[in-house]
């Protein structure tokens, strides 16, 4: 038995922050923003929208597309670094907006893997029989985690939430492979959770993320086409099956070097960070959902999902549309 995505959804907030805007807050230029990394804007929360609200707007929009009613719902996983509150934790809070009344709730915490870390939990729940009907979220509100007078980490993250509905399936496919390395932890790094609005003066410095970002990339581009073929020797599968890849939207040019490492064609992997930059946990299931309201999936299709980030964390997935 495997969790099959039967319905996505997705949540982005509508206040644009443009590279031009970071501009006016930091040295930098839209022209080495987007070489550099392929991002032109983020959307950032305002007004009411926090990490729950957005989680629970990208759910329903999930149950929606799935034709699944929310007393159906057996298990919600939220992945965040970024919920406002310590407790109630994210997926309750969404259980209460969308009234999955019979639903187990909890989140988890992987970085910007936590979206494929949280898909395995499901996954592992609906094979083993235990649920029938889950919802997996990526949520985050990078936004307060982001010091928006360092060039370095601003001109990278977005907010934004992601939602997928899983139902058993005798049909379908669900293989993984995921890996942890906490002896690097200190290249991605924030310590303590800001309870203020991200614009609010002054923070405590412990409140910002802190990134040795040629680190992160260097982790990335050598771990994501390793994972990868990991997974695709695992199922004896070659790279040619493989109708996309959907990689963490973190940055053009580590979804170029992973698709040349690989030697696959660039048009296999789909990207969207120009719109939205990286939103962490919710940047996988946001394009899986993008991808999918596009119809750009057959029926049959294998499709490889991989993400990375700290922890340090990494992994791939691969399902069957
Ligand atoms: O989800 C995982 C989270 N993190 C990541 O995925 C990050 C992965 N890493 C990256 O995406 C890239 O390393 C960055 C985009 C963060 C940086 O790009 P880079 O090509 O590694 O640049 P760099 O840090 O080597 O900096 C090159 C130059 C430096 O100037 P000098 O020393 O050569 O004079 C920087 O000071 O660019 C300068 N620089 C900037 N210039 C304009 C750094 N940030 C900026 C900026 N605007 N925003």
């Amino acid at each position: 038995m495997i969790g099959k995505i039967c319905g996505t959804g997705s949540y982005i907030p509508s206040l644009v922050w443009d590279n031009e805007k970071l501009a006016q807050l930091v040295e930098t230029d839209d022209e080495w923003i987007r070489e550099r990394t392929g991002i032109a804007r983020r959307h950032l929360i305002d007004g009411e929208e926090t990490t729950s609200y957005m989680a629970a707007q990208a759910a329903g929009e999930a149950l929606k597309d799935a034709g699944v009613r929310p007393e159906e719902v057996d298990l919600i996983v939220v992945a965040t670094m970024s919920s406002q509150n310590i407790m109630p934790c994210t997926a309750c809070e969404v259980q209460k907006v969308i009234g999955a009344v019979n639903a187990a709730c909890f989140d988890l915490n992987a970085a910007c893997t936590g979206f494929l870390f949280a898909l395995n939990t499901a996954q592992a729940y609906i094979g083993q029989g235990i649920y029938k009907t889950a919802i997996v979220i990526g949520t985050e509100s990078l936004s307060n985690m982001v010091n928006w007078d360092d060039r370095s980490t601003c001109i990278l993250f977005g907010d934004g939430a992601g939602a997928v509905v899983l139902k058993a399936s005798e049909d379908g496919k669900y293989s993984q492979v995921t890996y942890s390395d906490g002896s690097r932890g200190d290249v991605l790094t924030c310590s303590s959770r800001n309870q203020k609005k991200f614009e609010d003066e002054p923070r405590d410095e412990s409140t910002y993320m802190q990134m040795d970002g040629g680190e992160v990339f260097k982790f990335a581009v050598s771990k994501v086409p390793e994972a990868v073929r990991e997974l695709l020797d695992k199922e004896q599968m070659t790279t040619e099956e493989v109708s996309y890849y959907i990689l963490h939207q973190a940055n053009v040019r580590i979804v170029r070097s992973v698709a040349k490492r690989l030697g696959e064609k660039a048009e296999k992997f789909p990207t969207n960070m120009e719109e939205y930059g990286n939103t962490s946990s919710a940047s996988i299931p946001i394009l899986l959902d993008e991808l999918n309201k596009k119809k750009t999936f057959q029926n049959g299709d294998f499709i490889v999902l991989s993400g990375f980030g700290g922890g340090l964390t990494y992994g791939a997935s691969l399902i069957r549309w």
